[in-house]
């Protein structure tokens, strides 16, 4: 409670935006190695049903890293020009377009099992498709792995036309 205390309120909005960004990137890649673990040709019912629950988990949390993220550009970071005037952001933003884009593919895979699966039916997953996904969701993997590394980067100000001067 003295902790709390000690917080200036005008922080508070700050450091719970930053935390959802962080819990958001979190169960983003919990999600993402649990699918990769579950992956594997003609899946049981518990595990096709637990991949798909996953996915949505997973699509959630991405867009709650995406509106975290915004706000912090517009209203909790260092000033919206900050961020937008460096290519380092933009690289940031375009990783996370790019990962965002691959799950699409299994994303609409998942959604396609539902459907056997509402009947009582499993899914029909072949060797290849399985392959595919798990590597799908390695590139995924990888691609989480480098975005903090950017973050990092752009949160110091790396990339900015004025960088290193004053500091
Ligand atoms: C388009 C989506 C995203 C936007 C607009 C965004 C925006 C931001 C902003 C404005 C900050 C604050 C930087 C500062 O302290 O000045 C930040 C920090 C951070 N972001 Fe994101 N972000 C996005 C996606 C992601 C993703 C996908 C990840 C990780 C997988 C991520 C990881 C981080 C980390 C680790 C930090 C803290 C950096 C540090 O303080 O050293 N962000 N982000």
């Amino acid at each position: 409670m003295t902790l709390l205390a000690a917080i200036p309120p005008e922080l508070l909005p700050r450091a719970g935006v930053a935390y959802m960004h962080y819990l958001s990137i979190m169960v983003c890649f919990g999600a993402l190695v649990l699918e990769r673990r579950l992956i594997k040709p003609n899946p049981n019912k518990a595990d096709a049903t637990l991949m798909v629950i996953t996915d949505v988990v997973y699509g959630l949390a991405a867009l709650a890293l995406l509106g975290s993220g915004i706000l912090r550009v517009l209203y909790f970071g260092q000033g919206a020009e900050f961020y937008t005037e460096n290519p380092v952001f933009w690289w940031k933003v375009g990783l996370y377009i790019a990962v965002g884009t691959l799950s699409l593919y299994p994303t609409i895979t998942y959604i396609l099992w539902a459907i056997p699966l509402r009947k009582g039916e499993l899914p029909k997953v072949s060797e290849a498709l399985a392959n595919r996904l798990a590597w799908i969701l390695n590139i995924e993997l990888a691609g989480f792995a480098l975005i903090p590394l950017v973050a990092t980067l752009m949160a110091r100000g790396v990339g900015l036309a004025n960088y290193g001067q004053g500091l």
